[in-house]
């Protein structure tokens, strides 16, 4: 039911709001890991927006979190139910936008918005591919069958230096920028794992995955990133032994659909297809390495 709308002020967020906003999210119902707004937060501490009120009700949120000095990534965009329709969310928008400059931006709207941000919101590129949200309620681990790959699978950590690095760059190499302080920050994070996987002839990597804590229940896996979807299958397999929340209460993925290999595996692995999800973007489509990502890092933060 619509209410009265007390006094708020548009600004952005501060670190001790998290809880506020996520539990704000939580109310529409999508998805989002644990802790990842303390990451994202952390890579881009201004690119956080909320409309609170005088006495710190968080009415709404807004993020566009910067993902290189020339793109952005607009997600997070809610207002509290009983407030809509009010204006309070184009005003948190208009602030986002207004940080985030003349970048280009990308967004992934809700099936409901897409017309609102492509025709009215000046976010006219749309893609000729889309985002696959898939689930399975548990994880049939005899589903599996990459096993005899010449590989090494470990888990990564902030104090292995050497491994750290070269999992940066071969993130800058799927997205074509490096983001290396968000990979550290990534497998710091609570409610995860993260796990890598590297050739054991050539001792290079060839792929890396995060698997973490849902809002909702069970597990996200994002990124995932990997040279083939045998790969890919390989570290999914490892994620969800190191984390095995996943197998009993469910996984939800985010591929794209222009990577038939990644959709075969959904498909192979019992996954079914929730929904797909428009990208829009300001000015022009951003490329990546689409046959390595398997599942996107984050649907509200970040480009893949
Ligand atoms: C989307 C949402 C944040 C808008 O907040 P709001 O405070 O109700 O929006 P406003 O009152 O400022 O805007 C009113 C109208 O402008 C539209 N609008 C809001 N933000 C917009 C934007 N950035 N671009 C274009 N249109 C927009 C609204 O959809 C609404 O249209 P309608 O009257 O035809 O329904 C709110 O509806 C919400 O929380 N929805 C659920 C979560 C969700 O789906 N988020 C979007 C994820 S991509």
């Amino acid at each position: 039911m619509a209410r009265e709308v007390p006094n708020y002020t548009i600004r952005p967020m501060k670190r001790e709001e998290i809880p506020d906003v996520l539990q704000l999210w939580r109310e529409t119902g999508l998805a989002e890991g644990t802790y990842s707004l303390d990451t994202w937060f952390a890579h881009d501490p201004d690119g956080f927006y909320v409309a609170v009120t005088d006495d710190g009700m968080v009415l709404g949120s807004c993020a566009g979190v910067l993902q290189n000095d020339d793109l952005a990534f607009i997600g997070l965009y809610v207002v509290k139910s009983a407030y809509r329709r009010h204006g309070i969310g184009r005003k948190i928008w208009n602030a986002v936008m207004k940080r985030v400059g003349d970048r280009n931006a990308g967004v992934n709207p809700v099936p409901e918005q897409l017309e609102n941000y492509r025709d009215r919101s000046g976010f006219p590129v749309q893609t000729s591919w889309c985002s696959i949200v898939s689930h399975t309620k548990s994880m049939d681990m005899s589903l599996f069958t990459a096993n005899d790959l010449d590989i090494n699978l470990q888990r990564l950590i902030l104090e292995d230096n050497d491994t750290l690095n070269e999992v940066i760059c071969y993130d800058a190499d799927v997205c074509g920028f490096s983001r290396g302080n968000l990979v550290p920050l990534l497998c710091s994070q609570k409610d995860s794992v993260t796990m890598v996987a590297i050739k054991t002839d050539s001792n290079e990597i060839c792929g890396y995955g995060n698997i973490r804590k849902n809002i909702k229940n069970g597990a996200i896996v994002g990124p995932l990133y990997a040279d083939s979807a045998e790969i890919a299958e390989k570290i999914l397999y490892e994620l969800v032994k190191a984390f095995p929340i996943g197998e009993i209460e469910g996984i939800m993925m985010m591929a794209i659909d222009c990577n038939l290999p990644a959709m075969k595996m959904m498909d192979k692995l019992g996954f079914q297809t929730v929904e797909g999800i428009a990208r829009l973007y300001r000015d022009e489509e951003v490329h990546v390495k689409y046959e390595k990502v398997f599942s996107q890092h984050s649907l509200n933060f970040s480009i893949f």
